[in-house]
């Protein structure tokens, strides 16, 4: 798979099946299936959708670099800005039904509960990354100064995995799963920027 049309055509039906969920969600919502508390279920959802898109984001590059299929690539923005719309759900949700839009009220939500500040950091550090994804912003920075930029994604998993981990109070079977893929991912990283330089110098 390499021509144009492929990768648009791959580009689609990511973006088709993205969304998926979302349409699901608001069926199940207007039929009422979403049982006792359908607003706890939409913001367990979105929660979930935001965390996997963006595991599923930082899971491209390794994948890239295992598989050595390099286009690869192409795909990563997209899953991306998916993690960031399902974020963006998640908060609208909470804002709306949790919060009845009182901005003063998620200020001091903010304040006072911790895995309510991680998230937002998280959503906060995704805001600046999907706006500059688009290519133009890549000219505009450059390559270099773009990629340290998009690191930071690194740091929005942290957040978005330590915020999982506070709201639970007794089963931690999925946070668990949560920090060791984050974990793996971060470790290959690491080992793919130094194991190539280490086998250099061994060489010389
Ligand atoms: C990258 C950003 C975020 C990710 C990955 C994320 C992930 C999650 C996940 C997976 C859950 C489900 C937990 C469960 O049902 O066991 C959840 C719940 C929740 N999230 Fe987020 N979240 C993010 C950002 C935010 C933001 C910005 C807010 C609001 C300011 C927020 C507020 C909440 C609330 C109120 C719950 C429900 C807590 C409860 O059940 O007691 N999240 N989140």
């Amino acid at each position: 798979m390499t021509g144009a049309g492929d990768i648009r055509f791959v580009k689609v039906l990511i973006a088709v099946n993205g969304i998926v969920p979302l349409a699901m969600l608001g069926w199940d919502w207007n039929q009422g299936n979403l049982g006792a508390n359908p607003i706890e279920f939409i913001l367990s959802t979105t929660g979930y959708l935001t965390l996997i898109f963006l595991l599923l984001s930082l899971a491209v590059t390794p994948l890239r670099k295992m598989t050595g299929r390099n286009e690869l690539i192409r795909f990563r923005r997209l899953v991306g800005l998916l993690a960031f719309f399902y974020g963006c759900v998640h908060l609208i949700t909470y804002s709306i039904f949790d919060k009845s839009l009182d901005l003063s009220a998620i200020v001091s939500d903010v304040w006072e509960r911790p895995f309510i500040a991680l998230g937002m950091s998280a959503l906060g550090i995704m805001l600046p990354l999907a706006i500059t994804s688009t290519n133009g912003w890549i000219k505009r920075l450059g390559g270099k100064r773009w990629q340290k930029l998009h690191r930071l994604v690194y740091l929005a998993g942290i957040f978005a995995v330590l915020h999982f981990w506070l709201i639970q109070k007794s089963d931690f079977s999925w946070p668990i799963v949560g920090v060791l893929v984050l974990a793996a991912l971060l470790i290959y990283r690491v080992w793919a920027k130094f194991a190539p330089k280490a086998g250099a110098s061994a060489k010389a």
